[in-house]
């Protein structure tokens, strides 16, 4: 092994073992193009999503008209008390004659879902700091999709481009070593894992703001991983939630279909080819105080007594049909993503 990677084994253990995290899967609800943070009640909403979650999620979920745990009938991830909605952009590759396909998702290794995603909930370094779980109707948004610099890509969103399949569980600690703001520039036998995460402390007051941003905000020095504080405006402590989502890009590894001058073939939904419009969606739907429990109980991995867990057979059972009725380029080459125009090469 060399030093560097034996490192980076060394980091993952080390970041397992002194940070208390659950992990778990989520399979793929749905793929639509509805948006009820951004763009509630617009069916068509700009761009595709994959969504993981409670079967509640819908064009238009305000906290006052849908309590996810009460309309939801079913959750796609294995924790089952959790019906909260959980979404990203999906990827495109455009081949060189111009046209387009949807690039696949597979689970992590080790779990046992249907493409959807790897949820964490963290704790972080510090076991004895209190952590606040999200209050009912809490919701927010990391990243941006207009961005294009990656100077405006906030710590804690990249890409890894995987060597193969067999990664292992944890792939090593996020946005560290090769892991990109950008697209990966080559071809990757493993495909990606991107990683999403979000801010971890809050103003304790409001469970939304204008943008989906301003009410939380990142440590006020150092980092979460390293019990950073939380600024005075943002004093309280909540879970750090980060998604892993991982995208099969093999099929779609032959040079000859990359555009001619060697640049890179993947665009996100939103018409994005530089990869730096990465942006994540999250919306709390944890049944009464079940997430609560679960931060009090330092919980692990995707099994802990205080929750209940279903098979993953019942998660991967629960889907949602798409309200945004179009060719989302599965199986089929689109001319162009489902609402984008034509984005030059
Ligand atoms: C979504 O909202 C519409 C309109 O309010 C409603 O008719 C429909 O039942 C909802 N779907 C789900 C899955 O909750
Ligand atoms: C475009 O390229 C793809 C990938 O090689 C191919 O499968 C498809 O048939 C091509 N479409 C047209 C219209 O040439």
């Amino acid at each position: 092994m060399h030093l560097k990677a034996s490192i980076a084994a060394l980091a993952a253990a080390q970041l397992a073992a002194a940070q208390e995290l659950m992990r778990f899967g989520c399979s793929q609800l749905t793929i639509d193009r509805i948006d009820p943070l951004v763009n509630p009640g617009s069916l068509p909403s700009p761009h595709v999503h994959q969504v993981i979650g409670g079967n509640s999620f819908n064009v238009s979920m305000t906290p006052e008209s849908l309590d996810p745990p009460k309309a939801s009938t079913c959750t796609s991830c294995t924790y089952s008390e959790d019906f909260s909605n959980y979404w990203t952009a999906n990827v495109y590759f455009k081949a060189r004659n111009g046209t387009y396909k949807l690039v696949p998702q597979f689970a992590n290794l080790g779990l046992n879902v249907k493409g959807g995603m790897t949820v964490y909930y963290i704790r972080g370094y510090q076991p004895s700091a209190r952590v606040t779980a999200f209050p009912p109707g809490f919701r927010m948004l990391v990243g941006d999709p207009n961005n294009r610099e990656a100077s405006r890509v906030p710590s804690g969103l990249c890409f890894r481009c995987e060597e193969n399949m067999q990664q292992t569980p944890f792939g090593g600690a996020p946005c560290t070593g090769a892991d990109t703001k950008a697209f990966p520039k080559s071809t990757c036998g493993g495909g990606w894992r991107v990683t999403v995460t979000f801010p971890s402390c809050w103003d304790g007051k409001n469970t939304d703001s204008p943008d989906h941003k301003s009410h939380v905000a990142y440590p006020q020095s150092g980092s979460f991983e390293s019990g950073g504080p939380c600024p005075a405006s943002h004093p309280i402590k909540i879970p750090q939630v980060m998604y892993e989502v991982m995208y099969d890009t093999r099929q779609f590894n032959n040079k000859a279909e990359w555009p001619a001058d060697g640049s890179q073939p993947f665009y996100w939904s939103h018409g994005d080819n530089t990869g730096y419009g990465i942006h994540g969606d999250y919306v709390f739907g944890w049944e009464g105080d079940a997430l609560q429990r679960a931060m009090d109980g330092k919980c692990g991995g995707d099994r802990c007594s205080p929750l209940k867990r279903q098979s993953d057979a019942d998660a991967i059972a629960c889907t949602k049909g798409q309200s945004a009725r179009e060719d989302l380029g599965t199986d089929k080459w689109l001319t162009i993503m489902p609402g984008q125009s034509n984005v030059p090469m």
